[in-house]
């Protein structure tokens, strides 16, 4: 990406005064004086602006004053613009590099000790080489820019489950995105004690050249020098050349997945790749559920979806709606928390129709990162109620009309909301002691094989269930049509040591567990022999939901299949949907031989984790095609 060498706004030259302006807010808004006498803590803030040397440092308070002045700064660098006031009040539209849009798998790293702890599903290095090549691209890599340091959470601040970290980025959009993404500041700092944090160091790269002010999101131009480094024995992460979300915002997929899980393993408890909601009756009974679907299999929509009318006295309540690290109390109880603050969702495809909560939670307060800029100051993107706009500026920053043949957002742009301003956000979504799970559900877009749903046996079937799980290709996709793509637990890429030590875990922490929870497994994706999907999906999802806290609370009615427990036609709560009983037949289907086949097909993965693979899930595998075969 070329450097600016003089300072744009949004596309426009800035007058004398605005650059005045520019600076004064530079100046006020770096105070390079530590706010924690935490003293591991300074020295590891000095040796890192050693190593980058900064221009200034910047230690973040998470107050609104510093965030308003950040948002400021970079509407004047030309990185933001602000929206308008009336229709988005409080919100900002970036656009950013065009080759810095999404997680980068190929370059995200699990260095551990010995290449068999991260296993063969994780890129590995060795860490002193990585150390080596991280410590060349990080020498300098911040003149002309200021160094951040961010407090941040994970969870409530002085919850039993939560975890701090904390971040040193050069990029104000990661500090205003944290801002909204974790509890984070001055009393993240108050609160750490003598705690043990997780370093995060980020750097969006490529350094700035003298006279340059700043560049609208900077990053590394170079694809082979991003690196997202995690070392688990350490607990620390390294990322380099990237400003999107996945891979800067290190409290997220890094911290709270990757290192989390690694934490969870040693420490007996589970960070998930879930969304955590909660089921009330019309009794005002709530049962807690988490649920992990892959990536884009809409976890967001179904942690708010909404119940049909004919659901009298129902709700939903929001807890998360991507990470959830849950942890056995003293009585043996499953609790999960949301380690998060906000929602960094998927734009595109959001709107009233498909997540009406998510429309709301996005109305103010908000960052909205490659969607489309409408002429009147708002956001646009594929998906959204109403009619495209006659104009607007691409993600791109180009013209956009109707007729354009690109997308106007990017298909995976972005908003960044705070998670208080869900209409379901649950009262208990800030409990430190969490939420009790009574089930986990996992998930997969498959268009045969998987019925709507069914109950596992017990808990190792049901990791067995978790461990199989997958999505199928469609022809748009990478693969062959109709091949699987094995997503454990959707925890693929977010694994931070070896898949087979991970299964081990879950198979372990049963006995941890007093009550443990059942385990289902939904697909809302079957399609017919026209390729049409059968279930009608979103709102309606809350009949399937309905049995599954039914049976989860011993009040619902199943019969037995060979993979598990299923509903009959009749315990399902049909009011208010004309859904025929062939239909349903046609998605609950267990075929012995399409099943036959899919057994065999686990055997790919099981035999690529062999040496480490629990022997509960060989004889789980053999149980299943007995029953089958
Ligand atoms: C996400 C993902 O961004 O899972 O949440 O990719
Ligand atoms: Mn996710």
């Amino acid at each position: 990406m070329g450097r600016a060498s003089c300072v744009w706004a949004g596309g426009r030259r800035l007058l004398f005064t605005e650059i005045l302006i520019f600076f004064s807010v530079m100046k006020t808004q770096s105070p390079n004086i530590p706010l924690s006498d935490n003293k591991p803590l300074i020295k590891w803030v000095d040796k890192m602006a050693a190593l980058c040397e900064p221009a200034d440092i910047h230690w973040c308070d998470g107050s609104k004053e510093e965030y308003d002045l950040l948002c400021e700064k970079m509407v004047l660098s030309g990185t933001f613009v602000k929206l308008d006031e009336e229709k988005r009040p409080n919100s900002y539209y970036c656009r950013s590099d065009p080759s810095d849009v999404a997680r980068v798998e190929d370059r995200t790293y699990i260095c551990s000790n010995s290449r068999d702890a991260a296993g063969p599903t994780n890129n590995w290095c060795d860490p002193l080489v990585m150390k080596k090549k991280l410590k060349k691209l990080f020498r300098g890599c911040m003149h002309g820019r200021t160094m951040y340091i961010i407090p941040f959470s994970m969870g409530p601040i002085g919850s039993p489950i939560s975890h701090i970290g904390i971040q040193i980025t050069d990029s104000p959009y990661v500090v205003v995105n944290m801002r909204i993404m974790t509890r984070m500041g001055k009393d993240v700092l108050d609160s750490m004690g003598d705690k043990r944090v997780v370093p995060c160091m980020h750097s969006v790269g490529a350094p700035l050249e003298v006279g340059d002010v700043d560049v609208p999101w900077p990053c590394e131009s170079d694809p082979a020098n991003k690196y997202i480094v995690h070392f688990p024995e350490e607990r620390s992460i390294w990322s380099y050349g990237s400003g999107y979300g996945g891979n800067a915002l290190l409290g997220k997929k890094c911290f709270a997945l990757r290192i989390a899980s690694c934490m969870a393993r040693d420490q007996g408890w589970m960070a998930e790749h879930m969304l955590i909601l909660g089921v009330e009756n019309p009794e005002g009974e709530r049962t807690y559920v988490a649920a992990a679907f892959p990536s884009a299999c809409g976890k967001t929509n179904f942690a708010m979806l909404i119940p049909p009318k004919s659901f009298d006295g129902w709700k939903i309540w929001t807890v998360g709606d991507d990470i959830a690290w849950i942890k056995p109390d003293e009585n043996g109880c499953l609790r999960a928390i949301n380690p998060e603050a906000g929602f960094f969702g998927v734009a595109p495809g959001t709107s009233y129709h498909t997540n009406p909560n998510a429309m709301e939670s996005i109305k103010e307060n908000c960052i909205f990162t490659n969607v489309a800029l409408t002429d009147d100051g708002d956001v646009w993107w594929e998906g959204m109620d109403g009619e495209p706009p006659s104009h607007c500026l691409d993600w791109r920053g180009n013209d956009w009309t109707p007729a354009s043949e690109t997308p106007a957002a990017h298909p995976n742009a972005r908003f960044t909301a705070p998670a208080v301003q869900c209409p379901t956000i649950d009262p208990a979504w800030e409990d430190p002691h969490g939420v009790e799970i009574k089930a986990i559900i996992f998930g997969g877009r498959r268009m045969t094989t998987m019925p709507l749903v069914f109950e596992a046996f017990n808990w190792s079937v049901g990791v067995y269930v978790g461990a199989t799980m997958g999505s199928e290709m469609t022809a748009a996709a990478f693969g062959n049509i109709g091949s699987v793509r094995r997503d454990p637990m959707a925890m693929l890429p977010f694994i931070g040591y070896h898949m087979g030590d991970y299964f081990r875990h879950w198979i372990k922490m049963q006995r941890r567990i007093r009550e443990t929870p059942r385990i289902f497994h939904v697909n809302w994706f079957r399609k017919d022999e026209e390729g049409n999907f059968v279930w009608p999906g979103f709102g309606e999802n809350m009949r399937v939901l309905k049995w599954i806290v039914e049976r989860a609370t011993g009040k619902a009615k199943a019969k037995e299949t060979p993979i598990g427990y299923v509903p009959h036609y009749a315990d399902i709560d049909w009011e208010g949907l004309d859904f025929s009983k062939s239909e349903w037949d046609s998605i609950m289907q267990v075929d012995r031989e399409v099943w036959k086949r899919e057994v065999v097909m686990h055997e790919e993965l099981f035999l690529k984790l062999h040496d480490h693979l629990p022997k509960e899930l060989i004889f789980e595998r053999e149980l299943l095609a007995c029953r089958l075969f």
